[in-house]
């Protein structure tokens, strides 16, 4: 089943709540939560305290996008601050297997990332142990920016993978997805689709959700 991730990134900073309120009334399936440290990506965005002010508030499960080095030192304070999913960047973990249990223990789902140059092989050790794998679609830093063609095929390669080890994690993809190119990706195998500026700069949020997920099953 297409599920689609509005990410925050694009949405008023200033109406937050608001602005939660409006995609959650929508018909999103998840909230796409964009953590950044200016060090892993050159740009830096909110912490655990924003988190756990928009969960009094939403009923949403809360994807949380970690973007930062040694992700290990904060995931409990996330998840105690009411992340449902964790993803961290591959990139940022030497000890991904023992981070992914960390997430666990912790009680949210367990997600990796993968920047668009990072190789599927990265993965190979512990695709079992994922509940998603994050195929980042731009390099990650910024909403607004053009899909990356070729994810298209990572994202094939990726769901041959997945089966071939009967791993039961979900393909989500993040970055310049769009109503022309979600059904590309959903054919490709990605099922969760992050979408920030396609959801939050159209001026009917809840129309732009329903056009997604029409064009993802086209
Ligand atoms: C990029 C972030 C994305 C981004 C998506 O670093 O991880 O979640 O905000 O925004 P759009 O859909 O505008 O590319
Ligand atoms: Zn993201």
């Amino acid at each position: 089943m297409v599920k689609i991730a509005p990410s925050i990134l694009s949405a008023d900073f200033s109406n937050l709540g608001q602005d939660v309120e409006k995609v959650e009334n929508a018909g999103c399936d998840y909230l796409h939560i964009d953590v950044m440290d200016g060090r892993f990506v050159p740009n830096i965005t909110i912490g655990p305290v924003v988190i756990k002010s928009l969960r009094g508030k939403s009923k949403l499960p809360f994807d949380v996008h970690l973007m930062i080095v040694e992700p290990e030192k904060y995931i409990n304070q996330f998840v105690e601050s009411g992340a449902d999913i964790i993803t961290v960047q591959v990139e940022t973990c030497p000890h991904l297997d023992r981070t992914i249990h960390q997430i666990k223990e912790a009680g949210a789902m367990a997600c990796v990332a993968l920047n668009p140059s990072t190789s599927l092989s990265t993965l190979d050790y512990v695709l079992t142990e994922l509940d998603m794998v994050l195929i980042m679609t731009v390099n990650p830093g910024f909403g607004g920016q053009s899909f990356i063609p070729a994810m298209i095929h990572k994202v094939r390669d990726l769901s041959e993978k997945i089966k071939s080890v009967t791993s039961s994690a979900v393909i989500q993809v993040d970055g310049g997805i769009n109503t022309s190119n979600i059904g590309t990706m959903a054919k490709a195998g990605a099922q969760v689709f992050v979408a920030g500026s396609a959801v939050f700069n159209h001026e009917d949020p809840a129309l732009a959700i329903k056009k997604l997920k029409e064009a993802a099953v086209l």
